[in-house]
């Protein structure tokens, strides 16, 4: 990365990147090491994913992360990265409210997140926290937080009627205010058709080539996950023996669309 470019990315530089087609790299960060490291490199986003859940802290699900680990490793991460923009997922039950959302995403901002994430179609709330002054990003398809009542972590809008909803709810988030918006687990016809009609830059994880950005669990790009990595993954680390190598080939991959592949895609 060239020291010109070193500039701290803001959300104007991510939508500039979707009006240019240039696209976008985001990984999950927990930790100042691989902050640092992943900044380095140049990745465009650094996601305190709840996934830390799974990853760093050994759970089944996302469910038992709490706010005080998102504000810890929040902390972590926002200490060495220079340039990557910083988002903090907010975890399970911490925005049942509006106020008490937008208190809980405060001390994510506070700790240097420049966005919060949160999952589904909870407009009032994503509303309230926007108007807090705090930017959003919406998650939809797949919701890691909503495993009790999906029963499997499968791939969602596959049915005319799911898609349908899906495509719907990703223009009312926009409408709402959120500034990006993660699409996991989707057919990738449908993230193309979502990606196209949203203004706002679409980060997709399975969900196909055509998001204008892509984000990888750390942690399965390196296989060192607990659990099996999943299909829409990718072993980075299996053509290089550096793992700041195997970061720049995703990277790279990314940036010049040869990641995913449709082996790591999902289809109707
Ligand atoms: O928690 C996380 O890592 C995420 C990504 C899977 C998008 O939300």
């Amino acid at each position: 990365m060239q020291a010109a470019n070193r500039k701290p990315l803001t959300l104007i530089d991510l939508n500039k990147m979707k009006q240019e087609n240039i696209k976008i790299s985001c990984l999950t960060a927990y930790d100042a090491s691989f902050s640092a490291l992943l900044d380095h490199v140049g990745i465009d986003i650094l996601l305190v994913g709840d996934s830390l859940g799974m990853t760093i802290q050994g759970h089944s699900s996302t469910l038992p992360v709490s706010l005080v680990d998102m504000i810890y490793h929040t902390r972590c991460v926002n200490r060495t990265r220079k340039r990557s923009f910083l988002i903090a997922d907010l975890p399970f039950m911490t925005y049942p409210t509006p106020l008490v959302a937008a208190k809980n995403a405060m001390q994510l901002i506070q700790q240097g997140a420049q966005m919060v994430k949160l999952e589904g179609l909870k407009l009032d709330i994503i509303r309230f926290i926007i108007d807090q002054g705090i930017p959003v990003c919406g998650h939809l398809g797949l919701l890691p937080q909503s495993i009790n009542q999906l029963g499997s972590y499968a791939v969602q809008g596959k049915t005319a009627a799911d898609a349908e909803a899906l495509l719907t709810a990703a223009l009312a988030l926009e409408a709402e205010g959120v500034s990006l918006l993660v699409l996991e687990c989707v057919p990738a016809q449908l993230a193309k058709t979502i990606t196209a009609q949203l203004n706002i830059p679409v980060i997709g994880i399975g969900a196909g080539i055509d998001c204008d950005g892509q984000v990888l669990v750390l942690y399965d790009l390196l296989n060192i996950s607990i659990k099996k990595t999943p299909k829409f993954s990718h072993n980075f680390l299996q053509e290089t023996h550096s793992i700041e190598q195997a970061v720049a080939n995703y990277h790279n991959a990314v940036k010049n669309r040869e990641f995913p592949t449709p082996e790591h895609s999902f289809y109707n």
